[in-house]
């Protein structure tokens, strides 16, 4: 059995979240959350709380971790993107982010891990290009909303590299689980047989199995050489058209629909380049180097449980 650790996880109420505290405490580790003011605790969870509108963390609760896992941040799916919106998605990351590790970098005792989740939208919009942890940030076209975002949320945790902590920034794929996210939204959809191929349907999707998701961040806990930028995805990605297809024939149901770009545009605005339509094949490089083994790579595995 690997070591017990003590962990702090933020956004511990949310799907990753909430999947992480279960899993890790299921696994023996010592879990609490950093949770905003006025917030209930999660369950099976210790609560420590913080305000970061008005700038407050509790220095001494935060002293002697093993690791800090920080996920908090509005959904990025929910809801139009209007300015109004934007600004609580960048905030929330970007600034709530810099106070944490502003923070931490001032305690008698840091955090041996500071994991930042990040996604994959760093990457930007890259076509078939396959993508690393050591590939370049996207160029200018090839930027967006998301890519700005994630290039700051970050920039927001380097001031620990001056620090002995070890810092993570996952890099995560659409994490796939019925449990949440993505899938729970779409099932419904998929077993009325309206699954529908997204635009041309020949954009790459970087994903990864909510199990593996898991694993992988335990993986991390204990794995020294991981540090800096990681890929959380399958080593396969695929096409969005394979994605819808292979969801349809989860669910028992055929798919034959298709909508067009310019009718997702018309329905989301911009988030539907940002999500949708942009092209990401992903490869989780630093994962597979230092002896990861996925259990479920392929989407036919990944969607097994499906009912
Ligand atoms: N799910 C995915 O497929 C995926 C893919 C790529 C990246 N990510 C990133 O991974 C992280 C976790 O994802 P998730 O799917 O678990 O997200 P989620 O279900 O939306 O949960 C995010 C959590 O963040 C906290 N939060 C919500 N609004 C906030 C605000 N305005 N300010 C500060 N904190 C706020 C909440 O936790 P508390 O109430 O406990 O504070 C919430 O439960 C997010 O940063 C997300 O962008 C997720």
């Amino acid at each position: 059995l690997s070591k017990s650790l003590k962990v702090l996880i933020s956004g511990a109420s949310g799907f990753l979240g909430s999947s992480l505290s279960s899993y890790l405490v299921a696994r023996g580790h010592s879990l609490s959350s950093l949770v905003r003011e006025g917030n209930s605790v999660p369950e099976n969870t210790k609560g420590i709380f913080w305000n970061p509108h008005g700038g407050k963390v509790s220095l001494h609760q935060l002293n002697g971790l093993d690791a800090i896992i920080h996920l908090a941040g509005a959904n990025i799916s929910h809801g139009r993107w209007n300015s109004k919106k934007k600004k609580v998605i960048f905030l929330s990351r970007v600034r709530d982010t810099w106070l944490l590790t502003h923070v931490l970098t001032r305690l008698k005792y840091p955090p041996a891990l500071f994991f930042s989740a990040s996604a994959v939208g760093y990457y930007g919009n890259r076509g078939d290009q396959l993508l690393t942890e050591d590939s370049s940030p996207p160029s200018k076209e090839a930027r967006g909303f998301l890519s700005e975002l994630c290039v700051q949320w970050e920039r927001a945790t380097e001031v620990l590299e001056t620090c002995p902590t070890r810092v993570v920034r996952g890099r995560f794929g659409v994490v796939l689980s019925e449990r949440g996210g993505i899938i729970s939204q779409l099932l419904p959809i998929f077993k009325l047989g309206c699954g529908a191929v997204l635009g041309k349907g020949t954009q790459w999707m970087s994903w990864i199995a909510l199990e593996d998701f898991l694993r992988a961040v335990e993986f991390t806990l204990h794995c020294q050489e991981l540090r800096g930028a990681v890929n959380f995805t399958s080593p396969y990605p695929s096409t969005q058209r394979e994605f819808t297809q292979t969801l349809a024939q989860a669910v028992h149901r055929f798919s034959f629909l298709s909508l067009p770009s310019w009718f997702l545009r018309l329905a989301y605005g911009e988030k539907s380049s940002e999500l949708l339509l942009i092209s990401q094949r992903v490869i989780p490089q630093k994962l597979l180097n230092t002896g990861f083994i996925f259990s479920q790579d392929t989407l036919l595995k990944a969607f097994r449980h499906l009912k």
